[in-house]
């Protein structure tokens, strides 16, 4: 549509000049919003024309051993990243991986540390490693996620796999790493932290979202019946959900959070549990309709570098700001989304570390983003 057709809040949105919450809900008719991102939309690959020269600074990528997060550590070497730290849950793999990153920048400082989402432990021994080791931390990409096609639950924990993994982890994660990253923070440009999200969250059903205790009915599978795409959706949303509440509690000057979409991606192993006729499915819709995975990771870099303060809190979609893929109707407040969403385990950590980010009263900010379901 040329430009002076469109309505003010559409040209806004082109000019990036609104936020996710600001924008209408996606359609609930999906097929031609996948149409538009898988087939349509161009993702321009990272060049150092592009983005300011990374040289000097630190970038932590998780799940960097493989997929979309190997390919963005390399983008982010390719444009002079000085030291990288790939946070893997196998040591051998992501001492494999670090050798290839090596030949994206030979001078780059390359570490290769422990990080296993399915254990809090492992979780809170790298976010103290990143504080006693790192002097400065630039950017950090959450790629760390998966999607399993079966059933079980995490010895550690009695949390279902993936709700753990992309949710409850990812979330404590990132509360345990902000006060890190505002303490590191020296020059002008805030800390990013960019957490990888899902479309797929867009079309999860969510049927077990009224019980309560919430948490643990993702846990049985009589309480909520498995389907495996319909949980990996349900996990990516409950982790937006979380995020948007957290980034309204930090100020973009101290830390810039956003979320990003990386499109339907081939060539990665997040399909590798699929098994039979399943897995060949899987391969043949992904090799149709899946971007290439540099298309894909340069959405993380754009979301790292190519978008400021307006991107705080926002979801990201072919590298432009995109409508949240949350749809309800409540005020969620970060008492009911601690309640609902964070694990017993580590609710009091994760409170006590957002109270330690500004301080402020739990319970005012209830009526901040409305979100609604569908
Ligand atoms: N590919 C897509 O179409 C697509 C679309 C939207 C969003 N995403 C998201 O993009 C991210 C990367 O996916 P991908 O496609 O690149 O898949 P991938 O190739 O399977 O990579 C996933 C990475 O996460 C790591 N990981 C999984 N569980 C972990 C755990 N418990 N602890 C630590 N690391 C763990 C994996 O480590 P191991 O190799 O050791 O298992 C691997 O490094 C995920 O968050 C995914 O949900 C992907």
């Amino acid at each position: 549509m040329p430009s002076h057709q469109k309505s003010g809040k559409d040209q806004a949105a082109d000019a990036q000049l609104i936020s996710s919450k600001e924008m209408a809900p996606l359609p609930e008719n999906f097929g031609p919003v996948f149409f538009q991102n898988q087939f349509l939309a161009k993702i321009e690959l990272p060049t150092k024309e592009k983005y300011a020269d990374l040289t000097g600074k630190c970038a932590i990528v998780t799940g960097s051993n493989t997929g979309l997060g190997f390919e963005s550590a390399r983008q982010l070497l390719s444009l002079g990243l000085s030291h990288l730290v790939m946070g893997v849950r196998s040591l051998e793999r992501g001492n494999a991986a670090a050798t290839k990153l090596r030949a994206a920048n030979p001078s780059a400082k390359i570490e290769v540390w422990q990080l296993d989402m399915e254990t809090y432990e492992s979780i809170k021994a790298f976010v103290c490693k990143c504080q006693d080791n790192l002097s400065l931390i630039d950017i950090v990409i959450l790629n760390a996620g998966l999607a399993p096609v079966t059933f079980a639950t995490i010895p550690a924990t009695d949390h279902e796999t993936t709700v753990q993994v992309n949710h409850m982890s990812t979330v404590l994660l990132s509360v345990l790493l902000l006060p890190v990253l505002k303490s590191k923070s020296k020059g002008q440009n805030p800390p990013r932290l960019t957490l990888v999200n899902s479309m797929m969250s867009h079309l999860c059903k969510f049927p077990n979202k009224s019980k309560r205790p919430m948490l643990p009915s993702f846990d049985d599978t009589a309480v909520t019946p498995w389907n495996a795409e319909e949980r990996y959706g349900v996990s990516k949303l409950l982790c937006q959900l979380f995020i948007v509440r957290l980034a309204e509690n930090v100020k973009p000057e101290d830390i810039i959070i956003n979320m990003v979409d990386p499109g339907l991606t081939k060539g990665t192993e997040l399909s590798r549990h699929a098994k039979g006729i399943t897995a060949v499915a899987a391969k043949i819709f992904f090799s149709v309709a899946g971007r290439p995975v540099d298309r894909g990771a340069a959405t993380y870099v754009d979301a790292a570098l190519g978008h400021g303060k307006e991107s705080h809190g926002c979801f990201l979609m072919n590298c432009k700001i995109a409508p949240y893929v949350i749809i309800h109707e409540v005020p969620v407040s970060w008492k009911i989304l601690l309640m609902t969403s964070c694990d017993p385990q580590t609710r009091s950590l994760v409170l006590h570390r957002r109270q330690g980010i500004n301080g402020s009263d739990l319970d005012r900010d209830a009526s901040r983003t409305q979100f609604r379901w569908r």
